[in-house]
């Protein structure tokens, strides 16, 4: 039986990764932070329906010897590394702790492994954030990197380390260049989930009005669900490589209000209101990605369409609110 590690298991992506690799057999174990254990039922909400399948241990990306002791603990084929502070927006406001988590916290992973189990395949999860103020539309993994915010530099570094692992010691490390990826499991301080979360408040009566920064920006949205199922392509592949996922789309943040509250039956100009508060110090204007390589060499195809993946948050959200969820969570 093959085993594997994710690091952030307990994320949106680290979820559905989960998933699916138990469905293929996997022995799947989880990198989480020591609180996570001690507040189970705040922390590991989405691993639940998922029980005893999966095998957790307390470690940080903080400290070189925690993870030095995970990994000597149990014996891995393949590493996913999904763990980071991802938000970009707080990337701004604490820069310093964003690049020692997501920078240091690779180095820190590379090196332990390389010292413990070399042959051990490794996916670094990196993102569409490393092309920043794009140099070519659409991007493709050749795009030159211009990063506008630490989060974008903290991944370009961690790219970098990526490779150079696999160019210095023959390690088998990949990136993945993922755009945006989204689902009903997305964190609420994300932009598609703020929306449909705020949705149905609005539809329930629970809201009046949604305020969001910059309606313009425009990004390549695809579904989680589908993503994760390429970061364990590139793992089967025969040689270590970077592969660009996207949907190939392109929709601004207005675009996605629009359909979201058509969903519910709402027009969006009667309840969405553009606050600055909310713009960021430098920003991403415009993202779509071409995944020509990765359905070419990988054999990876997406499932879900944008609409599709609108539709479902919207559904999901709906439902939370209707059983009163999310009146206990949100207000
Ligand atoms: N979060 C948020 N909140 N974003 C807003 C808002 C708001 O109220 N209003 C407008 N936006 C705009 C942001 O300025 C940005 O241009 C866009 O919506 C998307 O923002 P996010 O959903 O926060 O995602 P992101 O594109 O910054 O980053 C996500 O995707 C990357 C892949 O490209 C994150 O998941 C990253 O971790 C990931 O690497």
């Amino acid at each position: 039986m093959r085993k594997a590690l994710i690091t952030g298991i307990t994320g949106q992506d680290g979820s559905y990764l989960a998933e699916h690799l138990l469905g293929l057999g996997y022995e799947v174990h989880g990198l989480v932070r020591r609180v996570a254990l001690e507040q189970p039922d705040q922390r590991l909400g989405r691993l639940t329906h998922l029980g005893e399948r999966v095998v957790l241990h307390a470690g940080s990306l903080e400290s070189y010897p925690s993870l030095f002791q995970v990994l000597s603990r149990c014996q891995i084929d393949e590493c996913y590394h999904l763990a980071a502070q991802s938000f970009v927006a707080e990337s701004f406001a604490d820069g310093f702790s964003t690049m020692n988590t997501n920078s240091n916290g690779t180095h820190y992973l590379l090196a332990a492994l390389r010292e413990l189990q070399p042959g051990c395949r490794f996916y670094f999860a990196g993102s569409s954030e490393m092309f920043g103020k794009v140099r070519e539309t659409p991007q493709v993994e050749t795009t030159p990197f211009h990063p506008r915010s630490p989060y974008g530099i903290s991944k370009v570094a961690g790219y970098y380390l990526t490779l150079n692992y696999r160019e210095a010691y023959q390690m088998f490390c990949v990136n993945g260049m993922l755009f945006n990826h989204e689902s009903p499991r997305r964190g609420f301080e994300f932009v598609t989930r703020k929306i449909t979360h705020n949705v149905a408040r609005i539809k329930f009566g629970l809201a009046s009005e949604l305020r969001l920064g910059n309606l313009e920006a425009r990004r390549d949205w695809g579904h989680a669900a589908d993503y994760v199922r390429a970061m364990h392509l590139m793992l089967q592949h025969s040689e270590p490589d970077d592969f660009v996922i996207a949907s190939g789309e392109t929709h601004s943040v207005r675009e996605f209000c629009e359909l979201a509250f058509a969903e519910a039956g709402l027009d969006y100009l009667d309840f969405v209101k553009e606050d600055p508060t909310f713009y960021r110090p430098a920003e991403v204007d415009l993202l779509v990605g071409n995944a020509a390589k990765a359905k070419r060499v990988l054999g990876w195809q997406p499932a879900y369409s944008f609409r599709e993946l609108v539709s479902q948050m919207v559904a999901h959200d709906l439902e939370l609110a209707q059983r009163g969820a999310m009146a206990e969570m949100f207000l």
